[in-house]
């Protein structure tokens, strides 16, 4: 079973992973998880690539295009290997973080970005996507150290972030069978405490 976790910047879904894979453990399945961009050799260079500072001439298509090429790679050496072999595969954040991020959030035309994501992923879907949602202004001033900062970011950044959390709720809504919406306002015991149900109702214990 492949799982996804997406949410907006701030939707906390990365520290739920540990407890996430240890509860599936439990259930008696061997579980990998990994984190894009990167998660291989390759990727992790790439996602060096993307994150630095310095590189703020990137044209759009390019941080596409490198994205999709971590992602190729993570999916060709470890994800289908490893979905083929039994095993759960937790990936925090996944194809639909391109398309809410570049598609929505950058306003790339959806249809070109579901192919080069076609091509990159070789046509491997999640069976379930985890969307952690949470409003702008929560998931902003979770991000800014100390908190409540997030209205000295300029209204662009804001209204950037509004676009991605639309553009998750949009694509919810259009493929309900593999898409899950947690409250990510909530503490994060609680989440945790949503995210194990969601996945009983899925798993069941391993026969
Ligand atoms: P995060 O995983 O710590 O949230 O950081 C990854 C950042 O990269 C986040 O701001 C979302 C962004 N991103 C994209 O814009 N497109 C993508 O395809 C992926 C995987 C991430």
């Amino acid at each position: 079973m492949f799982i996804t976790l997406e949410g907006p910047d701030g939707s906390g879904k990365s520290m739920q992973v540990p407890a996430l894979s240890e509860f599936i453990r439990s259930l008696g399945y061997q579980v990998l998880t990994t984190r894009e961009p990167g998660g291989t050799f390759i990727g992790d260079q790439i996602r060096e690539v993307i994150m630095r500072m310095d590189n703020t001439s990137m044209h759009p298509r390019t941080e596409i295009l490198l994205f999709c090429a971590a992602r190729a790679q993570i999916v060709a050496e470890v994800i289908r290997p490893q979905l083929e072999q039994g095993v759960v595969v937790i990936s925090d954040r996944y194809a639909d973080s391109t398309l809410a991020y570049q598609g929505y959030g950058h306003g790339i035309d959806l249809t070109v970005l579901r192919q080069i994501l076609s091509f990159a992923t070789g046509g491997l879907v999640p069976d379930l996507t985890l969307l952690f949602d949470v409003d702008v202004e929560t998931g902003l001033s979770r991000r800014q150290s100390g908190g409540g900062e997030w209205n000295r970011l300029d209204d662009y950044a804001v209204a950037f972030h509004r676009r991605v959390r639309n553009g998750y709720l949009e694509l919810a809504a259009a493929e309900p069978a593999r898409w899950l919406r947690i409250d990510a306002a909530q503490t994060p015991a609680r989440v945790q405490e949503d995210l194990q149900k969601a996945i009983l109702t899925r798993l069941g214990p391993r026969s």
